[in-house]
């Protein structure tokens, strides 16, 4: 028995020394990391990045440079995020603590809860995901311009030059914006103001290497640096979104860009080995959820049996597993809906769900289809972090939800609208875009936010940074960041190998673990199997921008998976 015991301990650690060894082969590392000490910036393009230094340069502060970072990224990764989204950021502030703005779209006024079934009670296929029923109303201007507003330093006009000067000289398609144009070409099709940006003349997407200008979205950009949030929510693009609207019959009017609100909320905090976890409170799941796992798996010490052995993977799923099941029962926007967030994020709570991990067995929730549920995504929203040398630092998570958000761009604007309102609930039982159970809390209601994943989380120890992350992924934004977190907390690995590591996800429905790159290899996942769990490999989509402060030291990683760029001055 003891001689068993140490070969499955062994095996166990030359398997997760294999996995965090060779990360990701043929990526260069050296391109995904930097080192700094005053400031540090990590985004998913490469513009962003560099306007965010650009900030620094002229004097700006890290709000200034996640403000500029938020304009220039909506231009850059129009597949992402933009205006036409919104998102949730955290603030450190040095001293006085760590502060959460939710810019999370809103239902319209109009908007209620059986507004996308038929009258059988059916989910009306795709109606919440294109065109102009998908979208809610946009928080993201009023939500950044707020916390410019308030910490910022440089005048807005600086701040948002680098956005209107990309969107006015245009910048070369990559591949995850191709991608993302071929993947959603028959919805963009459909709008003849997306399809004049992002299609061809003959309806084929722009490819790798052309140009692709948004002249209008520079237009609106101008219009906001003259006029502030009312360059948005009111005046001419007020005007033509309402316009669009009426003319799809859609339901935003001037009454939800007026009344559009940004909310100050408490973040969730939890704690870990002694350091305090910061991380987005509801409508956001995401905080909830990762302060939930990590609270459970403290009490197990992963450590001791290595990050990526059977033992520590099968804990982290369970783990998942219990806090998705919870999310689908009690998470909602919580000005409408009562979340018991003390609840789920108390330790207590943690010890009884960690009593019921069966230690060698995976847990069943119910018979299950295997199929995959996800039918279309990839790398969509956008996270960027910033930090600098005396503490500030501001973790924004930023989205339109689904590739290309509804697909509809408001005429003569360039704004993208969002299909946030499929992170609604559409029936109770209904499963959203990422295959998520819809639960009643979530249903829909006018003026309510849909129930979210992003995870902007920061972590501090006795006030000071140590790390601060974030990723796009729907529902696996917060099981990556847990990961991350567990990776670097727990098992102390290095940053780069923290986010680079092979990563997990188990979200109760469907019963599976999703195993994405690089894959376990076939003797850890026939352990796992063992273990008693279905296996799904398929990537996911996990885009981790993350900076640690070691005694120090600046030090960034934008996910080797994807396309970001960490620099530092
Ligand atoms: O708020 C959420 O959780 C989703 N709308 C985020 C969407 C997302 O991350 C898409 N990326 N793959």
């Amino acid at each position: 028995m003891k001689i068993k015991t140490l070969v499955i301990i062994l095996m166990t650690l030359s398997c997760s020394r294999l996995q965090i060894v060779d990360p990701l082969a043929g990526h260069k590392r050296q391109e995904y990391e930097a080192s700094s000490e005053n400031y540090m910036i990590s985004t998913q393009g490469v513009y962003s990045s560099k306007a965010g230094k650009k900030m620094f340069e002229l004097g700006g502060n890290a709000v200034d440079a996640a403000t500029a970072i938020s304009f220039v990224i909506s231009v850059e990764r129009p597949q992402s995020t933009g205006l036409g989204g919104g998102g949730f950021m955290l603030i450190n502030i040095p001293g006085s603590g760590v502060k959460a703005i939710d810019f999370r779209e809103k239902a319209p006024l109009k908007a209620y809860e059986k507004m996308y079934l038929d009258k059988d009670g059916k989910e009306i296929p795709r109606m919440s995901l294109d065109g102009i029923h998908a979208g809610g109303v946009p928080g993201l201007v009023a939500g950044v311009l707020e916390a410019h507003s308030r910490y910022g330093k440089l005048p807005i006009e600086k701040v948002l030059a680098p956005a209107i000067e990309l969107a006015e000289k245009g910048f070369d398609v990559y591949p995850e914006l191709a991608f993302a144009l071929n993947h959603r070409k028959k919805v963009l099709a459909r709008f003849p103001s997306s399809k004049a940006i992002f299609l061809h003349s003959d309806g084929t997407p722009l490819i790798v290497g052309e140009k692709i200008f948004q002249k209008d979205l520079a237009k609106t950009l101008k219009t906001i640096v003259k006029k502030g949030k009312n360059g948005f929510y009111r005046g001419w693009v007020a005007k033509a979104i309402v316009k669009e609207s009426k003319k799809r019959g859609g339901f935003i009017r001037y009454g939800d860009l007026r009344r559009y609100n940004v909310k100050w909320r408490e973040p969730v905090v939890g704690k870990y080995k002694g350091l305090d976890i910061y991380s987005m409170s509801p409508p956001s799941s995401g905080g909830v959820h990762v302060v939930q796992i990590l609270n459970i798996l403290e009490g197990l010490e992963l450590k001791k049996f290595g990050p990526q052995s059977p033992k520590s993977i099968h804990y982290t799923a369970s783990a998942m597993q219990l806090a998705f099941a919870d999310r689908a029962k009690y998470l909602g926007d919580a000005d409408f809906v009562k979340v018991p967030v003390k609840g789920l994020t108390s330790k207590a709570y943690a010890k009884e769900l960690r009593a019921q991990i069966q230690p060698n067995t995976a847990k069943k929730m119910k018979a299950v289809d295997h199929g995959n549920p996800f039918p279309y995504e990839s790398s969509e929203t956008t996270h960027f972090t910033v930090m600098d040398r005396y503490g500030f630092v501001v973790s924004s998570t930023q989205t339109i939800n689904g590739l290309m958000g509804s697909g509809l761009v408001i005429p003569g604007t360039g704004i993208v609208l969002n299909n946030e309102m499929d992170d609604f609930a559409t029936k109770v039982g209904a499963k959203n875009l990422f295959g998520a159970v819809g639960g009643e809390k979530n249903l829909v209601e006018s003026e309510k936010r849909p129930l979210s994943s992003m995870s902007p989380t920061i972590v501090l120890n006795k006030g000071k940074p140590v790390i601060a992350l974030g990723t796009p992924s729907g529902t696996r934004i917060l099981t990556c960041v847990a990961q991350v977190l567990l990776n670097y907390l727990e098992h102390e690995l290095p940053l780069y190998e923290s986010v680079a590591a092979t990563r997990i996800h188990h979200q109760w429905y469907p019963d599976s673990i999703r195993i994405g790159p690089p894959y376990f290899n076939d003797k850890l996942l026939n352990r796992l199997k063992g273990i008693g769990y279905k296996i799904n490999k398929s990537p996911l989509h996990c885009r981790i921008q993350a900076i640690s402060n070691e005694e120090g030291k600046l030090h960034g990683v934008s996910d080797p998976r994807g396309e970001g760029l960490s620099i530092g001055g």
